[in-house]
């Protein structure tokens, strides 16, 4: 049964670290999402897995096995590609079936798993369709089943939505990850769309600069990131710089930097001594506004967009910084309006300030 380990794995590009000292275990029959921005590593970490790119350090463990010296055909491994990667001059049929053919698998066993694949991604009938008739969505999912066919248990897919539109690629998400289930394969799906991550994995694995910044299941993620950079990544995140000015057994009290407003947040963990400068963190779910009350961080609607489900609106807190809440759609927003903010202690993530700029903690 396929478990995959990454053993202090690094490549460099030249002077570009591409990944840096991965280390990552993958369980039998689990779904893994890694995600980061552009360029982090996350392409190089898959090709390394699948054996199409030969790290500088460390090793990759197939089932236990180390498959250094093992080609990437021998690997047992599936890849889809974002930009599908069919073979043009050849139907739908003959993509399918020419893993098993070039293994040499007879005619039956060879049609049977084509047709019971072709069926699970709902294309049966389409056998003698060539790529170029084909939707996007339909191309992938002849990806996918030409990547399952030759009943690998080990599937690797490199932003296989990516080049689908929205609609298409929510309908996918949900394909994939019944199949991945139902066939009890491993998955590892690269992906730099978070809300894709969340929704397809049992685990996410967040890369930065070649790097694994954190490894957890995609509510940990969302509700216990464990850098800056992971908060301000996966979903929306505002962010209040501060200073830490009184603490008692279970809130601190935070002044904001650049004003004289307060906030008040819950500080089990960590050590927030007063003094301290510290970096909140509150979803834009978690704020909401209302009438100026003296002393809470106050601010003018400056902006608010009507998105259907909600209405997105900025503020701009009179310390110069920007904060993001979701109101109902049928709330009647003004612009230029003065509020306050609130949410609850418990609703926000305390991190120590790093010390640098903010923009630069957070990017990618
Ligand atoms: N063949 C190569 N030659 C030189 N540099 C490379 C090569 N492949 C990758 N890199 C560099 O290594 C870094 C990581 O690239 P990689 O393709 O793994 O990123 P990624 O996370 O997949 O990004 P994206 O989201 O844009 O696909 C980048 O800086 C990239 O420019
Ligand atoms: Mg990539």
């Amino acid at each position: 049964m396929p478990t995959v380990e990454l053993v202090n794995v690094s490549k460099r590009f030249g002077k570009v670290v591409a990944a840096d000292n991965v280390n990552l275990r993958v369980e039998d029959g689990e779904y893994v999402a890694v995600v980061g921005p552009s360029g982090c590593g996350k392409t190089t970490t898959l090709r390394i897995i699948a054996g199409l790119i030969k790290p500088d350090e460390g090793k990759v463990l197939i089932d236990g096995v180390d498959v250094s010296d093992v080609p990437p055909e021998e690997r047992g491994v599936g890849f889809v590609f974002q930009n599908y990667a069919l073979f043009p001059h050849m139907n739908v049929w003959e993509n399918v079936t020419y893993g098993p053919w070039v293994r040499g698998w007879d005619e039956r066993r060879m049609s049977e798993v084509a047709r019971e694949m072709l069926s699970l991604v709902n294309l049966s009938g389409r056998e003698d369709a060539y790529p170029r008739e084909l939707s996007g969505g339909m191309q992938q999912r002849v990806a996918l089943s030409r990547a399952l066919a030759t009943e690998t248990r080990l599937l690797l897919l490199d932003e296989p939505l990516g080049a689908l539109d929205a609609k298409i690629r929510v309908e996918l998400r949900r394909e994939i990850r019944k199949l991945v289930k139902d066939l009890e394969v491993t998955a590892i799906h690269v992906t730099h769309d978070t809300e894709e991550a969340l929704m397809v994995s049992d685990r996410i694995v967040v890369m930065r600069r070649g790097r694994i910044e954190q490894v957890g299941s995609p509510k940990e993620i969302y509700f216990k990131p464990k850098t800056l950079f992971v908060a301000g990544f996966v979903g929306e995140m505002n962010f209040l710089e501060g200073i830490v000015t009184e603490k008692s057994s279970d809130v601190i009290t935070v002044k904001l930097e650049g004003s004289k407003e307060r906030i008040v947040v819950r500080g089990e963990d960590g050590d927030f001594r007063r003094g301290s400068r510290v970096v909140v963190a509150v979803r834009p779910e978690n704020l909401t506004i209302g009438s100026v009350e003296e002393g809470s961080p106050q601010g003018e609607i400056e902006s608010a967009f009507f998105l259907g489900s909600i209405i997105k609106v900025t503020i701009l807190l009179s310390n110069g910084v920007q904060v993001t809440t979701y109101v109902p759609p049928y709330s009647d927003v003004k612009v230029g309006e003065r509020v306050s903010i609130y949410f609850d202690p418990s609703d926000c993530i305390l991190f120590t300030h790093p010390g640098i700029p903010l923009t630069e903690a957070l990017r990618g």
